[in-house]
């Protein structure tokens, strides 16, 4: 299909949806209760999301936020309210039913908010060119809109350049565990279903970080819909545009503290736990951001720890027959790649498949948070108990 008519397609999909009313997409876990509270329900009832980028404390107060395919406007408007009377929020969107709905709440909103005027502005514009000046904002987000635009890396490129250095994204979007094919790729109402443009993981964050973000990471996962054997997933990822120069210029060493046995970092550095690396001023800028913070220790001069120091971290697998149940752990980073104390090697974006005692250690509190697991069985599973003694190793 040409790009064009992926385009008028989708916006007439949505144009048609924004008149009705109609429920269209994904799993969102928004506070509905809450959101009620300020936004009218004529908003409310056409958000279309697969996550709730805004509502994830990614928001601060002051803020300029920019919401990539706004719709209705209801992230707008929750991000509204994060950032307060002195932030202010832009809504983009590509079709006008939306953007009629979007501008004659946003009044109302403010002063549901108690704010003088609104701190909203929807601008009709397409993602891959942005009615947007360059450096503009602090944060990025949007929901489910990425998958429906037919240049994602147009998209991501954008969003690098309208970003103030030192700014960020927190995007949800729908992702595939892998390539989707020609004959859903060209199905046109599956586009408006936020499926036939879906990429995989692994092409997703190679855009983002091909465009220059840096520290992707997954916030969130839930499944969607499974087609044909293909798992459609939403992801919630943030990622940054570091800002060069302004690390902390006594830090000269990285010891990686755990869970992970070995990991490799965007920049390419590979750190062994316990073991300090030396790192340049852009990778303690890195390292600095959330969550690989939390994984490393950064030092002026080279800092080693054992397992018997309080700050190593490290989740062994139980000495205990597993089964093969179906499951595939999906790593979604910040490293490109990381290793467990089983011998697997993740890496970002590819499924690997997995035994109930590996699952038990990628859904500990450490592992948890970088993955997203998928079933691939169809059917009930039930194979028998396989050893996995450590020299034996099973998975
Ligand atoms: C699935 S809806 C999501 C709307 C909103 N983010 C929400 O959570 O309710 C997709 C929205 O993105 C807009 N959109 C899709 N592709 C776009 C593009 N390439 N440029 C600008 N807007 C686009 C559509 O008009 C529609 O309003």
């Amino acid at each position: 299909m040409p790009i064009d008519e992926i385009t008028q397609k989708v916006s007439d999909r949505y144009a048609r949806a924004a008149s009705t009313g109609e429920q269209m997409c994904c799993p969102t876990s928004y506070d509905m209760a809450n959101l009620q509270s300020f936004i009218p329900e004529e908003v409310i009832k056409i958000s279309y999301g697969c996550g709730t980028p805004a509502g994830l404390e990614t928001v601060s107060p002051g803020e300029t936020v920019l919401d990539i395919g706004s719709g209705g406007g209801i992230d707008c408007f929750e991000a509204s309210r994060l950032v307060g009377s002195s932030g202010h929020v832009i809504g983009i969107d590509m079709t006008d039913t939306m953007l009629t709905i979007a501008r004659k709440n946003a009044p109302i909103v403010a002063s549901n908010l108690g704010y003088t005027s609104s701190n909203v502005e929807f601008r009709k514009g397409m993602a891959d060119a942005m009615p947007v000046n360059d450096g503009a904002d602090d944060l990025i987000i949007s929901n489910c809109v990425i998958n429906l635009a037919p240049d994602k890396r147009k998209v991501f490129r954008e969003m690098f350049r309208v970003a103030k250095p030192g700014g960020r994204f927190t995007i949800s979007d729908i992702v595939a565990d892998q390539p989707v094919p020609q004959y859903l790729v060209h199905d046109t109402h599956k586009w408006g279903d936020c499926l036939s443009g879906a990429l995989t993981l692994t092409d997703y964050i190679a855009g983002m970080m091909g465009a220059g973000f840096l520290g992707i990471h997954l916030v969130k996962s839930s499944p969607w819909q499974v087609i044909d054997g293909i798992h459609f997933f939403s992801v919630t990822l943030t990622g940054y545009k570091l800002a060069p120069g302004t690390a902390e210029s006594a830090v000269h060493y990285a010891t990686l503290r755990g869970p992970f046995s070995r990991v490799v970092d965007e920049l390419g550095t590979t750190y062994l736990r316990g073991i300090p690396e030396p790192i340049t001023p852009d990778t303690v800028c890195l390292l600095n951001q959330a969550p690989l913070a939390s994984h490393f220790i950064l030092s002026s001069t080279p800092l080693w720890l054992d397992r018997a120091d309080n700050r190593w971290t490290a989740v062994y697998p139980a000495d205990a027959p597993c089964h093969w149940r179906g499951h595939f752990a999906l790593f979604a980073g910040p490293f490109l790649e990381a290793a467990d104390d089983d011998h697997h090697v993740y890496r970002r974006g590819e499924p690997l498949e997995i035994c109930s005692k590996t699952l038990a250690v990628v859904e500990t509190d450490g592992y948890a948070p970088h993955f997203a697991i998928i079933n691939r069985a169809s059917q009930h599973v039930s194979g028998d108990a396989v050893t996995c003694s450590p020299n034996e190793g099973c998975c």
